[in-house]
């Protein structure tokens, strides 16, 4: 039986705390997407997740602390840049990829010399880390479907956890940017640009690097087609045509489809846009028409998502 904790107050945090310090596992809100989390220092609950998720083994997790200090507990060889990066953008969506430290049970790392750290600006989450210990956790969908953003997205996703914090809607609603400071490389761009990083970093390639990055992810089962506002309307022809239920989402332009999502400005496209897929997927629509945006800002890490949301493999 799952247990849903709604608006919790200290004394709900605490038993979720216990809960996560007994092996158990615990979902919980960020600001970016919501997390499946474990003690991360405790092999066999770590491996529950893998299990919970359907997640392939060879792919890491990020570890969530609730205090800058624990970088040097969690990972070796810090360089001053990470000290630095924390500083500035923790608590919030930045995840550092750093050498990892004894302490870290190769779970986690999925046999990783390295580890991923953040620490996430959300009262619950931080309260949940402090209360208990280190928690290692992936986003909380079922391994392939689009991170949840919402309680209703987990409830739909995963069976078999023991406790699901609901903290409503996430506020950003797409993960963290990754950036592995060995490497000095963005493995995935988030709502922290790799400008704000500043100079000296590389844009992720098409490489795989982070070992995420070459799973489907973000997905649909609706089929996403990326085009220009000029050919959104030969395009829903064309597959009207076809006999596919379209659906359509953009910034301004409404045409007559199945359903047809306005985004809005970019922040609320990113907030919303998980939640827009998942709509897409319980009206049955077959093809998603989508306006593409400007790659730079935060238009970079929504372009990102909605390209591995189109792409096949
Ligand atoms: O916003 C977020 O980052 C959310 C919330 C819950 O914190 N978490 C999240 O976790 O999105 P997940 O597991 O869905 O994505 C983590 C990404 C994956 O692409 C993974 O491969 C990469 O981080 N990663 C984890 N550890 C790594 C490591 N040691 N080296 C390189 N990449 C790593
Ligand atoms: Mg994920």
């Amino acid at each position: 039986m799952t247990k849903i904790l709604k608006n919790p107050g200290a004394k709900e945090i605490k038993s979720a705390a216990k809960a996560i310090l007994s092996g158990k596992l615990v979902v919980f809100p960020t600001e970016t997407v919501y997390g499946l989390g474990a003690s991360a220092l405790n092999p066999g609950a770590v491996r529950k997740i893998y299990k919970v998720k359907g997640r392939p083994a060879d792919n890491p997790m990020i570890v969530h602390i609730a205090k800058r200090s624990d970088l040097f507990v969690l990972a070796r060889n810090v360089p001053e840049r990470a000290i630095d990066l924390a500083k500035r953008f923790w608590p919030g969506p930045l995840t550092m990829v750093l050498k990892k430290s004894e302490l870290v049970p190769k779970e986690v790392t999925a046999g990783l010399d390295t580890v991923a750290i953040r620490m996430p600006a959300n009262r619950i989450a931080l309260e949940l880390i402090r209360q208990s210990c280190p928690i290692a956790a992936p986003s909380a969908n079922r391994s392939g479907k689009p991170s949840p953003t919402a309680l209703e997205h987990v409830l739909e996703d995963l069976k078999d956890v023991d406790i699901i914090i609901d903290g409503g809607k996430s506020k950003i609603g797409l993960e963290s940017t990754v950036l592995d400071v060995t490497k000095n490389k963005v493995l995935r761009p988030g709502k922290i640009t790799p400008q704000q990083l500043k100079a000296g970093i590389q844009k992720s390639s098409r490489v795989a690097k982070s070992p995420g990055m070459k799973y489907r992810h973000y997905a649909p089962k609706a089929k996403i087609v990326i085009t220009r506002k000029s050919d959104i309307k030969n395009l829903i022809e064309k597959y009207k045509k076809q006999g596919k239920r379209v659906g359509l989402m953009s910034k301004n332009y409404k045409y007559n489809t199945d359903t047809n999502i306005i985004v809005g400005n970019e922040k609320q496209f990113a907030k919303n846009l998980y939640t827009n897929l998942r709509k897409f997927d319980r009206k049955n629509i077959d093809i998603v028409i989508v306006e593409g945006i400007a790659e730079k800002g935060l238009g970079l890490a929504i372009m990102n998502r909605l390209k591995k949301a189109s792409s096949k493999s």
